[in-house]
């Protein structure tokens, strides 16, 4: 993987450039030199990047998205929410899997170089305390995890059926700048720091997670249009936490108290995730920000959130 200065001349198509991670990488694309297009359900906030404003699901607003002189999708556009998945699976399948399908075939049609998929390390299910790593069998436990590693399948073949330079980064849990909306367990825990409100942790908060910083998986996406790969990469911190210790990190960056109530454990929840990035680290790329520093920079940020009542 190289530095996103090299990617001067590149024309990327970034689906769901409008949400959380896409809005990071597009700005790093576009410093990087790439011309960049943005296809979403929502306008992107600079209105000098052109945006295909339309739902992906339909055909039309796919083909007008992969325009002609398009090299690389980079492809994040989903419905994330685990939770709604498992209401509604038919719907994660359309937008996850079915507009997928479509994007990859539009992409053989029309000669697209390389197609970067944001993936997660769910597709692996519960492997107990051992070490995620790109190896392991998928065995999602969920829709959405089911859908994901759908897509990775179709993705494989694409690769090897047409030569398309298709690679999956398998993303474990992202923070930082921008994650005010987002229901995710550090934006939820810095809303409850904000407004002075109590936690609610799962258990007894000894469950493990990796968190990987916003910057680190932007560097991943620019890195991999850059240089290309194909298959499958792991991108995490590398360094699980415990929900608890968690806790300990976002009292000493806010200074709030930020107390916990405890729950019932919920049924199924993971024990741990633990991930192996070697491969990633073999390809260039290094996680660089600890949960430390990230975490003071997401607060930073944090502090201009809408609503600090309602976390
Ligand atoms: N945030 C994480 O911790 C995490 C972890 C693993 C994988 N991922 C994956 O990374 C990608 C980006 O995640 P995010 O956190 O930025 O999510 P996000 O919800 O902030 O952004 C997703 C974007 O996709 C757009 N979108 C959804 N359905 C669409 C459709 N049918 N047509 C057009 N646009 C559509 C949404 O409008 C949104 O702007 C997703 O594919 C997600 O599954 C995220």
């Amino acid at each position: 993987m190289t530095t996103p200065e090299r990617l001067d001349g590149r024309r990327i198509l970034v689906t769901g450039g409008s949400g959380f991670i896409g809005r990071a990488t597009v700005r790093a694309l576009l410093e990087g030199g790439a011309s960049v297009t943005v296809a979403d359900l929502r306008a992107f906030p600079d209105p000098d990047v052109p945006t295909v404003v339309g739902d992906l699901r339909d055909p039309a607003c796919r083909s007008e998205a992969v325009a002609t002189g398009t090299d690389t999708i980079v492809h994040l556009a989903a419905m994330t929410s685990v939770l709604r998945s498992v209401e509604e699976p038919v719907a994660v399948y359309d937008t996850n899997v079915a507009a997928t399908a479509g994007l990859l075939e539009l992409a053989r049609e029309r000669g697209i170089e390389r197609f970067v998929f944001a993936s997660t390390n769910a597709v692996a299910g519960d492997v107990g305390d051992q070490l995620i790593h790109e190896g392991l069998a998928l065995a999602p436990l969920t829709p959405y995890g089911a859908t994901k590693a759908a897509a990775e399948m179709l993705m494989s073949a694409y690769g090897a059926s047409y030569g398309l330079q298709a690679c999956a980064l398998r993303l474990t849990n992202v923070y930082g700048r921008g994650m005010g909306v987002k229901d995710s367990f550090i934006a939820r825990l810095l809303r409850h720091a904000k407004a002075g409100t109590e936690a609610q942790v799962y258990g007894d908060g000894e469950q493990r997670r990796d968190f990987v910083f916003l910057d680190d998986v932007v560097r991943a996406f620019t890195q991999t249009c850059g240089d290309g790969c194909s298959g499958v990469l792991v991108v995490g911190s590398g360094h699980s936490v415990t929900m608890n210790e968690l806790l300990d990190e976002v009292r000493a960056v806010t200074g709030a108290a930020l107390p916990a109530r405890h729950t019932d454990p919920k049924p199924g929840e993971m024990r741990a995730v633990r991930v192996d990035v070697s491969r990633a680290r073999q390809a260039g790329w290094e996680p660089q920000v600890d949960l430390r520093q990230g975490l003071t920079e997401t607060w930073r940020d944090a502090r201009g959130w809408a609503d600090p009542s309602a976390p």
